[in-house]
């Protein structure tokens, strides 16, 4: 089976195909124009979007060395996330469908997300504890199969990757966040600032971010001209990656589950990565890190995902987005 997997959810508009399994071709186009603003304006996302779509997938096409009347299945994103982003990526799939008589399954973005995991072997044991962090979502899952699964805890406010956004802009370092935050830390002292870690005893799965934010403003408000960058970017990301590490292996523990997954665009943070490591082999617990291309927003787990459940592709094109975050997870 070929196919040809399409993610324009956000602000990168991203083209897989995946031949028996494989994934052969994994293009990732990211939209800079946002950098500019600060944050990601829909906007100007949907239209860097209807630019990219035709080459993207093309390249994707080229890659694997195949045309599109060799493709078997479609997959498309179709929420959760921007409309009109989403919009672009769907119709752009829906006509090829029709075009060329290919049938589409529409794929949740962050259930792809919590599968990423399998991505290099989906014969990874089940059950796994998947954390799933990115600039949208901060969300903890219990995964038994392919299609059983359970949110035991989301973020109450601002995601992770939003919360190192809004400390980056805050820093006068640029968007994304979290690249900047990491590279920094490295040079930075960890303890050196106490920050709030929200939520970290409260018996739930959930999390906060926003008190985290609300303290480093009024730190670079009252230590304006002592601060150190390097110190309140470890510190800031010591308290994200605290709280991540310890609800993740709660939940692991209480389930009693011996395989940990991350995905999303902060699981390429290489605090977490190493702490979470630490931690788990401590517990002798399987750590399963996805590699970068499979972290960030990426058609091959929108792929991957659709093979898993070929069994649902359709002719029937009468499926529509749907932005809201998380709807019935
Ligand atoms: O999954 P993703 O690419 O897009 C969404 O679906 O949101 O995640 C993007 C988020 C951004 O908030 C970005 O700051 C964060 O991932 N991010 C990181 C790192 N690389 C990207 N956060 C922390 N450390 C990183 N190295
Ligand atoms: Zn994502």
């Amino acid at each position: 089976m070929n196919v040809l997997a399409i993610e324009t959810s956000c602000d990168d508009t991203s083209a897989s195909v995946i031949r028996e399994g494989r994934v052969v071709s994994n293009i990732i186009s990211s939209q800079d124009i946002h950098d500019l603003w600060g944050g990601i304006v829909p906007e100007l996302a949907s239209r860097e979007h209807i630019k990219a779509i035709a080459p993207i997938v093309t390249a994707a096409l080229t890659e694997a060395n195949l045309q599109i009347t060799d493709i078997n299945l479609l997959a498309v994103t179709n929420g959760p996330g921007l409309a009109g982003s989403l919009l672009v990526g769907t119709q752009f799939a829906k006509g090829l469908s029709l075009r060329f008589g290919i049938p589409v399954v529409p794929v949740h973005h962050i259930e792809a997300h919590v599968y990423s995991g399998y991505l290099d072997d989906p014969n990874r044991p089940f059950p796994s504890i998947s954390l799933v962090v990115s600039g949208g979502h901060t969300s903890i899952f219990l995964v038994r199969s392919y299609t059983d699964y359970q949110v035991l805890g989301s973020t109450r406010d601002d995601a992770a990757g939003e919360a190192f956004d809004k400390i980056s802009k805050m820093l006068g370092l640029g968007y994304p966040g979290g690249p900047h935050i990491d590279r920094l830390a490295r040079d930075g002292n960890a303890t050196a600032i106490d920050f709030p870690r929200g939520l970290q005893h409260d018996g739930s799965y959930d999390f906060s971010f926003s008190g985290l934010k609300t303290s480093v403003k009024y730190y670079l408000r009252d230590h304006a001209d002592t601060m150190n960058l390097n110190d309140v970017c470890a510190s800031a990301q010591r308290a994200i990656v605290d709280v991540l590490v310890s609800k993740t292996l709660a939940a692991a523990q209480e389930h009693r589950v011996k395989v940990i997954t991350i995905a999303g665009g902060v699981s390429a943070n290489s605090e977490l990565r190493t702490t979470m490591q630490d931690a788990c082999t401590k517990r002798g617990i399987t750590f399963i890190a996805p590699r970068a291309e499979y972290c960030v927003d990426n058609a091959a787990m929108i792929g991957f995902l659709a093979v898993q459940r070929a069994d649902t592709a359709s002719l029937d094109l009468s499926f529509t987005v749907d932005p809201r975050a998380l709807r019935s997870l």
